[in-house]
């Protein structure tokens, strides 16, 4: 009797499945893994500020300030020369400075001139404010720091823009109006 030949080689092999669904297993909870890692990880802290935002420097110097014509509006001419930044002014919006004193001439002016350190030469209270903001070394008002205030607006402010400055200035009184 002849033994029949085997049949059991006549299957074709199976796929190998089981390691791919292996595989994508693995990909999946390394997603997964690197997802939770970003969740829990802080962001990163940006780079310090303090390097970038540095305080704006005070823009007020000879080649920031434009010249000055005195055909601008008054307002103009005291925002422009950048005087609010350190005076009170009545009447100019965000005049608020308080490096400097008041600009209330009205009320002061003939103080200033009457003050017995004071060595300019001006004989009326227009001519003190022209003064004082051209030489503006000639007199220090006690109580002010000295050489705080530019010394370089007669480069920039033309006559007619100083003549309405003092014309502006000696008019201002520190009562409220
Ligand atoms: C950087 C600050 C600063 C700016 C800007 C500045 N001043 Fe002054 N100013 C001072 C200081 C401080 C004093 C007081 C010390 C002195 O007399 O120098 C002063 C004094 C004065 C005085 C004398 C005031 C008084 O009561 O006798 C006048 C007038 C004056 N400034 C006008 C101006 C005008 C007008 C401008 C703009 C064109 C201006 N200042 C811009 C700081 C400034």
């Amino acid at each position: 009797m002849k033994s029949s030949a085997s049949e059991s080689s006549s299957k074709p092999p199976r796929p190998p499945r089981l390691s791919e669904q292996a595989l994508t297993l693995m990909v999946i909870g390394l997603v997964l893994l690197y997802a939770l890692w970003m969740l829990r990880t802080p962001s990163p802290v940006s780079p310090s500020l303090s390097s970038s935002s540095s305080l704006p420097a005070l823009a007020l110097s000879s080649e920031n300030i434009p010249l000055v014509t005195g055909e601008e509006p008054v307002i103009e001419i005291f925002t422009r020369a950048g005087c609010p930044v350190c005076h009170v002014i009545p009447g100019i919006p965000g005049a608020n400075g308080q490096v400097g004193p008041a600009l209330v001439l009205g009320s002061t002016g003939a103080q200033r001139l009457a003050d017995p350190s004071y060595r300019g030469t001006a004989r009326t209270v227009h001519e003190y404010i022209v003064e004082s903001v051209v030489e503006s070394g000639v007199f220090v008002v006690p109580g002010y720091p000295e050489r705080t205030m530019p010394v370089w607006y007669g480069a920039k402010l033309s006559a007619l823009a100083l003549e309405k400055i003092a014309g502006y200035l000696e008019s201002q009184t520190d009562q409220p109006q």
